[in-house]
């Protein structure tokens, strides 16, 4: 039976006409990406995805993103101990929704780009074109160990997600039996059907905050996340505009995205208060510390006040741009974040279950009246 066709355009604006995107990130994790020791942090488990992603796309938000993690980050809560696999994740929670895009996040060095590209299509089959790919080319040394494979330098690290990325597209496309050969990877005789759904791929991000993996996301992304600064809004702008300038010089139209970690409460003192209890005073130190050691960040590396501020930063969302007020501060905020560029957000809670109702009664329509939501 003949597919669907779903346009690239489609798949890329995600299915809709939101001019900014809202999305979740994180859920598929225990703590999600709050480091804190509160009872009610996220579980991370099954029942409450399943949960979550029903909720979310009867809300309309746009898209789930999860985080390729493989192993905890230790602590009192052992942050992030509990993860599911990324592409079984989305292909559960495709097959448990309508609307909604979901991603799965791929490690290239992990996973053989022949089966990674086919466990990708069955995943976009199951959501009948949803799917979405976020590449990783390394991050965490010690993750890479756990499965005996040791990350190259950054340059050599993208080259090769460069060729993992042309392989997945090569088993996408209509070609039936082909080589590959780089500098990286000899793959001979290759098949691959079917291809993903409806005659176009899924949309691909990536989040490379090095030369590299900028370039990286320029020359092959539909999405690139990248940070945006409170203090500088300006300047997040500017350098929205150019990478999107220099995406277009190679004919390609790249969307810049943001990450956000959200507490909204009815006035501003109930948002900042809880936000000190989750994230100040009852931060889990111990698994931030543990964070700030594998990145080398210490008082010894990086002097005393850069690392009570890595400390804090790590503590909130592992650093995504902190949204805590009352609904008329949050969207007002998300408006400036689309006034310098942004086309979509990745947010956290605390609890997604429990605080997204509030955030999509609330902050949303004051979005829509804006013209920022559908
Ligand atoms: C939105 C976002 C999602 C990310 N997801 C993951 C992930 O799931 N797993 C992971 O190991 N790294 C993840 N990263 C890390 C990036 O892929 C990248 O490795 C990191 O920003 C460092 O950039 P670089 O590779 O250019 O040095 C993510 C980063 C961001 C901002």
């Amino acid at each position: 039976m003949p597919l669907t066709a779903v346009p690239q355009s489609r798949r890329n604006a995600m299915h809709n006409q939101n001019a900014l995107k809202i999305g979740l990130f994180g859920a598929n994790c225990s703590s999600g990406r709050a480091v804190t020791l509160v009872p009610e942090r996220w579980s991370g488990n099954w029942q409450d995805n399943l949960a979550l992603v029903k909720m979310a796309d009867e809300a309309g938000i746009d898209f789930m993103l999860p985080i390729g993690r493989w192993k905890g980050y230790g602590g009192d809560t052992d942050y992030q101990g509990a993860t599911y696999e990324t592409i079984t994740w989305a292909s559960g929670l495709l097959a448990s929704s309508k609307r909604i895009t979901v991603f799965g996040t791929v490690h290239a060095p992990l996973f053989n780009p022949i089966i990674a590209a086919k466990m990708m299509m069955t995943a976009d089959h199951i959501g009948q074109g949803r799917f979405g790919l976020n590449i990783v080319c390394g991050w965490n040394e010690d993750e890479f160990e756990m499965f005996g494979v040791s990350q190259r330098d950054h340059e050599r690290r993208y080259e090769f997600a460069q060729e993992w990325w042309n392989a997945v597209q090569l088993a996408w496309s209509d070609q039936e039996n082909f080589n590959y050969k780089g500098e990286h990877l000899d793959l001979k005789g290759i098949r691959a059907k079917p291809k993903p759904y409806g005659g176009s791929r899924p949309v691909v991000m990536n989040a490379g905050a090095s030369a590299n993996g900028r370039q990286f996301a320029i020359n092959n992304c539909d999405a690139f996340f990248t940070r945006a600064d409170r203090d500088s809004l300006p300047e997040t702008k500017s350098r929205v505009q150019g990478f999107k300038a220099q995406a277009r010089e190679l004919g390609r139209d790249m969307d810049c995205y943001t990450v956000g970690v959200v507490t909204c409460r009815p006035t501003k003192k109930e948002a900042t208060d809880y936000y000190t209890h989750t994230v100040i005073e009852n931060a889990d130190w111990n698994a931030v510390d543990g964070i700030l050691k594998k990145k080398n960040l210490s008082v010894e590396t990086v002097g005393e006040e850069a690392f009570q501020r890595h400390r804090r930063h790590y503590a909130n969302g592992m650093g995504g741009y902190p949204l805590v007020g009352d609904p008329d501060q949050i969207a007002s905020e998300l408006a400036d974040l689309a006034g310098a560029g942004l086309r979509g957000i990745a947010v956290s809670f605390v609890n997604y279950l429990d605080e997204l109702p509030y955030f999509v009664d609330e902050v949303i329509p004051r979005l829509r009246k804006m013209g920022l939501r559908e």
